[in-house]
């Protein structure tokens, strides 16, 4: 396939290809609620590579393929050859020969863009060690939802500094918002990226100083897939890194709680902002579908497979 484009992170997307694609997940959304069925994937195959669990992003991808008329096919390291050390270049170019595209769930970041490098069909990632940029659309396309344009906000990450709060990073870049980023130290973000984001993003240590005047907080687990021997040291690390009623109050009155989900209650999140009036984490993981519904046929009219 030629002029084949992946979705890395946020970067690979033009802020104007980002915007449209938003607006494009939210009419998915309005048309699959409405009864409004298009397949513009028509016998097409996902390949879904999951090297980590996953509840929200399987089910998403498997769901949103098939709303629009493809195939998800679930691949996981424990009954393909990919467990068993098959070269990931090997791999790619053998499952992008029989499928139209693939989405990769893994832990180094390096070895999905070695991935897509020999791939033939678009690549998405589904989450890495160092970036989750799927969830970003959801999170986006939920902001606006609720309160329009994200440009121009303020937006609290709190706690770890990898994947999720990179992501935030790239977003506040490429959707013009400015990102507080409360970690503890040692814990910060890839420094070239900080330089990278410039005045986009600004590491504030204080939780609450961090979350003064915020229109949006977000936050994750202290321990992420793959850091499960850390835990007793991360949980020492980030104890005053719980977003509470507290925290919540020194942001806008209408500011909005995010969570990628899934949320230790009472570590990162206490249950009363988990489930309170703020908290839009239930439509945050419910656009996933229609995001990434949106990100696929993207994906797909850029790479010439559809027609737009
Ligand atoms: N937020 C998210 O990606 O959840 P899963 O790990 O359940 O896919
Ligand atoms: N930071 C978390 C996100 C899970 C969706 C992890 O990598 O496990």
């Amino acid at each position: 396939m030629s002029n084949v484009r992946h979705f890395m992170t946020l970067m690979d997307f033009s802020q104007s290809e980002l915007s449209e694609l938003i607006q494009r997940a939210i009419q998915m959304k309005q048309q699959w609620k409405s009864g409004d069925v298009t397949q513009p994937l028509k016998q097409r195959t996902l390949a879904m590579i999951f090297e980590k669990s996953s509840t929200r992003t399987r089910v998403s991808f498997e769901t949103g393929i098939t709303q629009l008329g493809g195939h998800g096919l679930f691949l996981s390291p424990r009954d393909t050859q990919l467990g068993r050390g098959e070269p990931v270049e090997d791999s790619a170019r053998v499952i992008s020969r029989m499928v139209d595209m693939i989405m990769v769930r893994t832990f180094d970041h390096e070895q999905l863009l070695r991935f897509a490098e020999y791939s033939s069909v678009p690549v998405i990632n589904a989450l890495t060690d160092d970036y989750h940029p799927c969830q970003l659309l959801a999170d986006i396309m939920t902001y606006v939802e609720y309160r329009g344009s994200i440009a121009g906000k303020t937006v609290t990450w709190v706690g770890d500094g990898n994947n999720m709060c990179q992501s935030w990073m790239n977003a506040a870049r490429q959707f013009d918002f400015k990102l507080n980023i409360a970690c503890p130290k040692g814990y910060e973000p890839d420094a070239a990226l900080l330089e990278a984001v410039g005045s986009h993003a600004e590491i504030i240590t204080d939780i609450k100083e961090a979350s003064a005047g915020s229109d949006l907080i977000s936050t994750d687990v202290w321990a992420s897939m793959g850091q499960e021997e850390e835990q007793a040291v991360r949980m020492a690390a980030f104890k005053d890194y719980c977003v509470d009623a507290e925290v919540m109050a020194c942001a806008h009155d209408d500011a909005l709680f995010m969570h990628c989900l899934p949320a230790h209650r009472d570590e990162e999140v206490t249950a009363e902002v988990l489930e309170g009036k703020q908290s839009v984490v239930w439509d945050e993981a419910e656009n996933r579908l229609h995001a990434q519904k949106a990100l696929m046929e993207t994906l797909a009219i850029h790479s010439g497979l559809i027609q737009k």
